[in-house]
């Protein structure tokens, strides 16, 4: 009888003190009329804009002159952004997709001299450098992603376990660098990329984290490095509440991808930890105060022979409905 009203009242308190974690974080890093607020949510919002753009100029049938108004705020904001925090290299990366509507349009023989003006006024400020990326809109084929796309997938996905042994043989972080850099390419809501990366290579500090998250007590010595993959709510608005765990948990699953492909053997670590123990987080990385954990990856090399954890999968038919 206690017991039971010990854990009815237990797992009550445990929500609750959950909620009210979770409530302050929607309060200080989601409000969707913080648009101005911070850094992030500023660049957040104008990644957005400038999506549309993107995603506008990649429609079969682009509408010509599409949402001048809206553009025209955008290089209001981004003027307004570009004198507040100097930013060449975000800047660019706005004003290029802008660039190819300019070009769009004038190719169909339409011209917004505002548009214009603004967007030449911007640039000879800023001075970007328009070789540094592409961006906007590519032309591209079906020939010319299928050529890289149809791969044995499924073997590479059948063949990446979570790996508990490792070698003894140094990680080379030059490629993990490398794989995070390819994980960016994960798909995120309006092109946000809210995660956040924490590379951890001393072993002391190794060491220091994997004891704090306990999942590899009996392999910690042998993991070469760590990366925590948090995610960031400044990149969100409003009902976006869960955005960061989704668009979080899928570069986290990229990365693990990337890694797997270079040979590397890694293991997801779960953060889900209560808020107590989550507030000890910032010992062991620099974690800003609106980000918040989606796993932690050990990473290392694989050695010559070993064993894996078969864990089998459920019959996808159990988990699928077909309409
Ligand atoms: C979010 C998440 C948290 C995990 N946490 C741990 C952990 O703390 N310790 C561990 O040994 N494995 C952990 N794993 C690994 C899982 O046990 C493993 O992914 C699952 O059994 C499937 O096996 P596979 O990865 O070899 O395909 C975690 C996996 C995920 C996705």
């Amino acid at each position: 009888m206690i017991r039971n009203l010990r854990l009815f009242i237990g797992k009550r308190y445990n929500a609750f003190t959950w909620l009210l974690y979770e409530y302050k974080l929607l309060i200080n890093h989601l409000g969707s009329s913080d648009r101005e607020k911070t850094k992030e949510k500023i660049k957040a919002n104008l990644i957005i804009e400038s999506h549309v753009i993107e995603k506008g100029l990649s429609f079969r049938d682009v509408k010509v002159g599409f949402r001048e108004n809206k553009i025209i705020d955008l290089l209001d904001t981004l003027n307004n952004y570009f004198l507040r925090f100097s930013d060449r290299d975000f800047c660019t990366y706005i004003l290029i997709p802008i660039k190819k509507y300019i070009d769009f349009n004038l190719k169909k023989g339409h011209k917004n001299s505002e548009i214009i003006e603004k967007f030449e006024k911007l640039t000879s400020v800023i001075k970007p450098d328009f070789s540094m990326e592409e961006g906007g809109v590519i032309s591209t084929t079906r020939k010319e992603i299928h050529e890289k796309a149809l791969i044995d997938f499924e073997g590479f996905v059948n063949l990446r376990f979570s790996i508990r042994d490792f070698s003894d043989e140094p990680v080379n972080f030059d490629l993990i660098r490398q794989a995070i850099k390819i994980a960016m390419k994960t798909p995120s809501a309006c092109n946000r990329q809210p995660w956040r990366v924490h590379l951890i290579k001393s072993k002391e500090h190794i060491i220091n984290i994997l004891d704090y998250q306990t999942g590899a007590r009996q392999f910690k010595q042998q993991i070469g490095c760590v990366i925590l993959v948090t995610s960031t709510y400044n990149s969100f608005f409003g009902g976006e509440f869960h955005q960061p765990y989704v668009n979080g948990g899928l570069y986290a699953m990229t990365l693990i991808y990337a890694l797997h492909s270079m040979g590397f053997g890694t293991i997801p670590l779960n953060m889900g930890f209560p808020y107590k123990k989550l507030k000890r987080l910032s010992e062991f990385a620099e974690v800003s105060e609106d980000e918040v954990p989606i796993l932690l990856i050990g990473i290392g090399n694989i050695p010559d022979q070993l064993n894996v954890a078969y864990s089998s999968r459920f019959n996808f038919q159990e988990i699928t409905k077909e309409y």
